[in-house]
């Protein structure tokens, strides 16, 4: 069944207020919902009875009223909810109603249930109505009050949303804890964990001088891993603060850390669940990048608490209200933490590769959808990510101040309300007096647009006129486009490598930059005041989500990496060459020529390699060839051969030609350090690993040495593991010998072995399909632990086309098989796997063929989720 959004109609109850308690058992937990609510005013509904949504629940009672215990006439129970033939219509009731649920029998991990032996809960998106009968919609917002009972031993720590406001014992080795949240919130929002937790405890003051606990609550064993987690909660709270003038508003503030957990993590209330893999880090378990990714989720739902929680979602089309905006100030929080240039070059690398590719496959989306099967399915990339572009445009066209304007407004006129993505534009628009009818088109539109780009510079009257035009392929169910309202923010550099200062018209004013507004198909700019023909430096910071169709000379970029003042660009220019370079050999590897690296690459890294850099980490982005990923999305049929060892063969010229600089970097840095997390540590490390897996190109001792030798001695995981995985992508005699030793080492720490798994499902040496399918009868291989499917079948066949997309079809096969397996299991896990094959149309016959019936098979399975089906079905269509 979908649902569409032009049939959004208003709840037609209310729920004030909710009791909830819980009795724990593994296999059988009581609640008790005591549900204070009314007839909606707003509703037009003329209908008396009250339909409430709950799936595998086992319901005991329902009284209405206190008093009146309904009996089997009073109401119909179907297998997805409980519709209560009639409920008092001019007066708010009581509806009192008893259910019992099995956590452990809950492998999809949504609703309540069990990990490691302790419970916990997932209730976004529609996951409440596995724990009780509700009206499951973000819209319905409530106050709660939540006790739980359970054994002593078993759930020594009870909590849930809100501030704790009571608690005992009771008989038979029972205790009791209640919690109330004061503040309203859809139940998406509520959670609950009980078990065997330590925490960990330390203090806030916010800017009005509030003083706040916070808490990390973590197993026994991981209470040495939280002391990076804490900080960057501390940090994102004053940021919060000093960016938005947001404060936090509980007297306490928990996280909890699990070992199953489908996504991320989950902002509940005051009561953060988390993926273990974004809280738990000490230097030698974890990397640089997962501590940049700790902090940056741990800033998120933290963020949400405002953009999300305060206010929330009218109803799950607006997803990207919450998503786009958090994301966006998860990314700018980061920016600020950690190096500016390098976050933004991260976030866009993704956003090219996997976003644009959603964007032109059968799964195409706005960041407003306007239909969906599961909702569970449009947590995408494209709702995330580009939903957070789509913000960052909003504040490059109004400026900062402009909005915050406009944020501020938002708040004031919506703290309590559940409100749409045109609510948010509203408010940007009232608050800055401008109009953006137009440029609500990009919540509607799905697909990514080109940017045509022609300039003509004329001398006489020291003009450059830049003609900008705009058009959207087509994609499915939307093939008519309108134009969109787009910031190009453009920069001219002279010939001699200085800036030029742009005047658009005759009376502005002179700028280093200027953002153009590209509204029409076709637009053109004048800058005037121009001496000589200046080089265009456009879409600088990557101000759209939008594909410049532009082909510069190999000369011209060579001169935009050496000169462009903005870091983006700068980067961009070496990779687009870089692409070029690639595209030719990609070419002459089709037609059996030999291939011949153009020199003219080599010569612009070598110029980076011989500056010098304050930034080691941006040095490291300069200095890393674009990924196949990257490249895959280049080519009309890709071959992922081809693109292979075109890229290997780049990476090995530049190793030969570079070698003495490359050898001296990596020794220069090659020191001990313990991986403190600071800018100046971090880059030393991503710098020294870029060489030395440059350096492995080359078949020499050299690297083979110094590779094991670092992993021998390595005092962090950015090293060890950078280490490891130079040993496991090329042939090196002790291969073997550190993978057992490395997973000796570490077999006590889950999320240490998803790294293991993930780099041997990785490695583009021959036999790693035979790897990967031995790996899945290995002892630590869980396909009930989401985090190990990601790390196995997730990285073999979203990170390694090479194998995956073998001609024989087998990693395909491998694939479906997993898929399944899974659909039974965990529907949620299983149709994030399902994006892998989503993009069939992209290769050639054969693989075509071959997905394709990877794909029906899918779809054939007998008992098949909505999750599955709903992916693999667009995909076919
Ligand atoms: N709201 C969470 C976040 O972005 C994601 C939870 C999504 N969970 C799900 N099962 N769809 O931080
Ligand atoms: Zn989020």
């Amino acid at each position: 069944r979908t649902v569409y959004l032009k049939d959004y109609t208003v709840p037609e109850y209310l729920i004030h207020n909710v009791d909830l308690s819980f009795t724990l058992d593994e296999k059988n937990t009581r609640v008790v919902s005591r549900l204070t609510m009314c007839r909606n005013p707003a509703s037009r509904s003329s209908d008396t009875s009250l339909t409430l949504t709950g799936e595998n629940l086992k319901l005991v009672r329902v009284v209405l009223n206190e008093d009146s215990e309904l009996g089997d006439k009073d109401y119909l129970q179907t297998p997805d909810s409980l519709i209560i033939h009639e409920v008092p219509q001019q007066r708010s009731f009581v509806l009192t109603i008893e259910n019992t649920i099995d956590p452990k029998a809950n492998t999809a991990l949504e609703g309540l249930y069990l990990s490691n032996g302790m419970l916990c809960t997932q209730c976004e998106a529609e996951g409440f109505r596995k724990i009780t009968y509700f009206l499951d919609r973000p819209d319905v917002m409530a106050t709660f009050t939540t006790t739980i009972v359970g054994d002593k031993d078993r759930f020594p720590v009870l909590l849930s949303n809100g501030n704790r406001v009571g608690g005992g014992d009771l008989p038979d080795n029972r205790h009791w804890v209640s919690w109330k949240d004061p503040f309203k919130k859809p139940c998406y929002l509520f959670a609950l964990v009980a078990g065997r937790l330590e925490c960990v405890e330390d203090r806030f003051t916010t800017m009005s001088g509030r003083d706040i606990a916070l808490q990390i609550f973590v197993e026994k064993h991981d209470l040495d891993k939280c002391d990076h987690a804490m900080q960057s909660l501390k940090h994102a709270m004053a940021w919060d603060e000093q960016v938005y003038g947001r404060e936090y508003d509980l007297d306490l503030y928990m996280i909890v850390a699990v070992g199953h957990f489908n996504m991320g993590a989950m902002e509940n209330k005051g009561l953060n669940i988390f993926n273990t893999k974004f809280v738990l880090a000490r230097p030698d378990t974890a990397t640089d990048a997962d501590y940049e990714n700790i902090e940056g989720v741990i800033g998120h739902e933290y963020f949400h608490n405002w953009t999300g929680n305060r206010i929330t979602c009218r109803d799950w089309f607006q997803l990207s209200l919450k998503e786009g905006f958090t994301v966006f100030r998860d990314q700018e929080f980061t920016g600020d933490r950690t190096s500016r240039a390098v976050k933004r070059i991260e976030d866009v690398n993704m956003l090219r590769t996997r976003q644009f590719a959603e964007d032109a496959g059968p799964l195409a989306h706005p960041i407003r959808p306007d239909a969906y099967i599961e909702i569970n399915n449009f947590y995408t990339l494209t709702v995330y990510e580009k939903g957070a572009e789509v913000v960052r445009m909003l504040h490059t066209l109004l400026g900062a101040a402009g909005f915050r304007k406009g944020s501020d407004l938002y708040f004031e006129r919506h703290d309590g309300q559940a409100v749409t993505c045109d609510d948010f534009v509203s408010a940007m628009e009232t608050a800055n007096g401008v109009d953006l009818s137009q440029f609500r088109r990009w919540y509607a539109q799905a697909g990514t647009p080109v940017v045509g780009v022609a300039q003509h510079f004329d001398a006489a009257q020291k003009t450059l006129s830049l003609t900008l035009s705009q058009h959207c392929p087509p994609t499915p169910g939307q093939t008519a486009k309108e134009p969109l309202h787009i910031p190009v923010v453009t920069g001219l550099i002279n010939r001699d490598g200085s800036p030029a200062l742009c005047r658009l018209g005759e009376n502005e004013a002179a700028a280093e930059q200027v953002v153009l507004e590209l509204t029409q198909a076709k637009q053109a700019f004048v800058f005037s005041g121009l001496e000589e023909e200046p080089v265009v430096s456009l879409l600088r910071g990557f101000s759209a989500p939008v594909k410049p169709a532009l082909n510069r000379p190999p000369e011209e970029l060579a001169f935009l990496l050496s000169h462009d003042p903005d870091t983006f660009n700068r980067w961009d220019a070496g990779q687009q060459l870089a692409v070029q370079v690639m595209s030719g050999l990609i070419a002459d590897y089709r037609n059996g020529a030999k291939l011949a690296v153009n020199p003219l690459l080599i010569d612009a890294y070598r110029k980076v390699l011989e500056q010098s850099w304050d930034d080691l980490s941006y040095f490291s982005l300069l200095m890393t060839l674009p990924s196949e990923l990257y490249l895959t999305e280049q080519m009309r049929v890709v071959d992922v051969e081809a693109i292979h060892h075109a890229r290997e063969a780049v990476a090995r010229a530049l190793a030969e030609q570079l070698r003495e600089p490359l050898e001296t970097l990596y020794l220069r840095y090659h020191r001990d350090e313990s991986g403190r997390f600071d800018a100046g540590a971090i880059g030393r490390r991503r710098i020294k690993n870029t060489c030395l897996s440059y350096l492995a190109q080359l078949d020499a001792d050299w690297a083979r040495h110094w590779s094991l030798q670092q992993f021998n001695t390595a005092k962090n995981m950015t090293d060890q593991l950078a280490a490891l995985t130079v040993i496991v992508n090329h042939p090196h005699p002790a291969r073997q010998q550190c993978l057992d030793g490395f997973y000796r080492q570490w077999r006590h720490e889950a999320l240490v072995i998803d790294k293991w798994f993930a780099a041997q499902a990785m490695s583009p040496m021959p036999g790693t399909y035979e790897r990967v399918l031995g790996l899945l009868g290995h002892p630590a291989f869980d396909i009930r632990n989401p985090n190990r499917v990601r790390s196995l079948i997730g990285a073999f066949s979203q990170s390694n086309p090479l194998h995956f997309h073998a001609a024989d079809g087998q990693g395909y096969r491998f694939l479906a098989d997993r898929i399944i397996e899974l659909n039974g299991l965990n529907p949620q896990v299983a149709s994030r796997m399902v994006g892998a094959l989503t993009s069939w149309r992209r290769y050639d016959e054969n693989r075509q063929n071959r997905m394709k019936a990877e794909l029906e098979r899918i779809v054939s399975t007998e008992v098949i989720s909505k999750d599955v089906y709903e992916l693999a079905a667009k995909s076919l269509a």
